[in-house]
């Protein structure tokens, strides 16, 4: 999964077919009814809709937090949708990364550790082997004079770039990103996408990020709106050459 050249032939990193999900209630919601869609190795693809349209929904699902009422899932081309939870979450830590629109770091952790927390959870080899490649991705994204300090010491573009390189942690192939800039002003927001951009292509990893910015959107590799709860037709193409 490491490699920065993707394997063509290798299953896409996420097929989903006719995908349904309902929020039960006195009344179930349906949010998505019927999505189908594949991200392949190394792609940057935006999702966008309106509030409520369904993006964390569907990212959600993807990222094997919540299960869909019908369709299928497939991660890797192995079918997800129905495996036991401990097989879940195996998926989760091992093949995917999640940056959310706040950070959530741990607050009495230093930037390495924090980085490194993903690491940590498979134990300490683990975490040894991973910290010269954190250290550097932490380099790369400019915190390499702030290994030490702590998420409160940071600016906010600070302390996304140190949950972007956290969730590189474990080498994902695919890296879900929900509203990654959401929290940040205009200028500390283009340089956490434009850092996700680089990493996207410097390590080759898929990106699904959800965006309420179209200028952001449009330098994807690929657009997917979302409109009542299905992908629109013909919005898949990128409007703008990436920059
Ligand atoms: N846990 C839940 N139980 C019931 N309904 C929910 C739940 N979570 C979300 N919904 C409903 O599902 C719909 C889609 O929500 P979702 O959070 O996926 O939207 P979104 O596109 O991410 O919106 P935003 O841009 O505001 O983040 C909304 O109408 C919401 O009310
Ligand atoms: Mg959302």
């Amino acid at each position: 999964m490491s490699s920065a050249a993707p394997d063509p032939l290798a299953a896409p990193v996420v097929e989903l077919a006719n995908l349904v999900h309902e929020y039960p209630g006195a009344v179930a919601t349906r949010v998505l009814s019927g999505i189908s869609l594949t991200v392949r190795a190394g792609e940057f693809v935006a999702v966008v809709g309106s509030s409520g349209s369904g993006k964390t929904t569907l990212l959600n699902l993807i990222g094997l937090l919540d299960q869909p009422t019908s369709g299928t899932l497939r991660l890797a081309g192995c079918d997800v949708s129905r495996l036991a939870e401990r097989e879940r979450a195996r998926f989760r830590r091992d093949y995917l990364g999640f940056i959310f629109q706040f950070h959530y770091l741990l607050p009495e952790f230093t930037v390495l550790e924090n980085a490194l927390m993903p690491c940590r959870i498979r134990g300490e080899a683990a975490e040894d082997e991973a910290r010269p490649r954190i250290r550097q991705l932490l380099e790369q994204v400019g915190l390499g004079d702030r290994l030490g300090y702590r998420p409160g010491q940071l600016s906010g573009g600070q302390q996304q770039r140190v949950a972007i390189v956290r969730a590189l942690a474990n080498d994902p192939a695919l890296v879900l990103a929900d509203e990654p800039t959401g929290n940040l002003d205009s200028h500390n927001g283009r340089a956490v996408f434009d850092l996700m951009r680089e990493l996207n292509r410097t390590t080759g990893k898929a990106f699904l990020m959800v965006t309420h910015d179209e200028l952001f959107a449009a330098r994807a590799d690929r657009i997917i709106r979302l409109v009542d709860g299905q992908i629109q037709a013909g919005a898949e193409a990128s409007a703008l050459p990436d920059i």
